[in-house]
C-alpha cells in the first residue's frame, strides 16, 4: 500500500475527536434518564409483584439482584484499573474480557429489576431515600447509554472512558445504598 493511501487512515486515528463526538452521547444519555424518570412519573404503578422459590419475597429478590449487580460492577471497577495499569503487576490478557462480560452481566441482571421498580412502584419521591434512589436508577441507565455510545468514538481524550465509566459505577453504587442496603438492614441478610 502506498504511502499516500496510509496517510489518512493514520491522521484518522490521531486527530482528536471533535466536541460532538462526547457532547451527543451525553445528551442522547440525558435523554434517556429523562424518559425513565417522566414515564416513572406519569405511568399509574401497577403495584404487581412475582417471586421466585427460595425468596422469602419479590423484594429479597430484588435486593439479591441488585447485590450482584453491584458486586459485578466492583468487578468492573477492578478490571478497568487493571487495564489501565493501576494495579501494580496484574494486568493479564483476559482482564478485557472480563471487564466487558462484567458489564454485560451487570446490565443485564439489572433490568428485571428496574422493570418492576418502574412498572409496579413508577419514580416516587415520599421519602428522600426513595427520590436518591429513583433519580439514581434513571441516572445510571442514562450514564450507561452515554457510555456505550462514547466508546465507540476514536480520538476521545484519555479520560472521557474512566469518567464515563465511574458515572455508571456511582449510579449502579447509589442505587445498592438507597434500595439493596436498606432492605438488609431493615430484614437483614434473608433470602
Ligand atoms: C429505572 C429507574 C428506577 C426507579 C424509578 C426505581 C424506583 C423504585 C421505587 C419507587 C422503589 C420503592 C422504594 C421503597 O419504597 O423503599 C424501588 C425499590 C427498589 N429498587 Fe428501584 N428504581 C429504579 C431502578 C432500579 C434498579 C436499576 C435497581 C437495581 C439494580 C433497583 C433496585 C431496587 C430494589 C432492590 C428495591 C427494593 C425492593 C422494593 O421495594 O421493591 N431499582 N425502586
Amino acid at each position: 500500500m502506498s504511502a499516500d493511501r496510509e496517510a489518512p487512515t493514520v491522521r484518522a486515528r490521531t486527530n482528536p475527536a471533535p466536541a460532538a463526538a462526547i457532547i451527543i452521547p451525553l445528551l442522547v444519555g440525558a435523554a434517556v434518564a429523562i424518559v425513565l424518570g417522566v414515564y416513572g412519573k406519569v405511568h399509574e404503578p401497577r403495584f404487581f409483584s412475582v417471586n421466585v422459590a427460595g425468596f422469602s419475597s419479590p423484594t429479597a429478590v430484588k435486593a439479591w439482584l441488585a447485590t450482584l449487580a453491584a458486586v459485578l460492577a466492583l468487578g468492573q471497577l477492578t478490571s478497568a484499573l487493571a487495564m489501565y495499569g493501576k494495579i501494580p503487576g496484574f494486568n493479564p490478557p483476559w482482564i478485557g474480557a472480563v471487564h466487558v462480560w462484567t458489564g454485560r452481566l451487570a446490565v443485564l441482571v439489572s433490568v428485571p429489576v428496574a422493570v418492576h421498580c418502574l412498572f409496579a412502584l413508577g419514580f416516587q419521591d415520599y421519602q428522600t431515600r426513595v427520590l436518591l434512589h429513583s433519580l439514581f436508577g434513571c441516572f445510571f441507565y442514562g450514564a450507561f447509554v452515554a457510555k456505550m455510545l462514547l466508546l465507540t468514538r476514536k480520538g476521545l481524550p484519555g479520560w472521557v472512558i474512566p469518567v464515563a465509566g465511574g458515572l455508571v459505577l456511582t449510579g449502579l453504587v447509589g442505587i445498592w445504598l438507597t434500595s439493596a442496603l436498606w432492605f438488609f438492614q431493615n430484614h437483614g441478610l434473608t433470602f
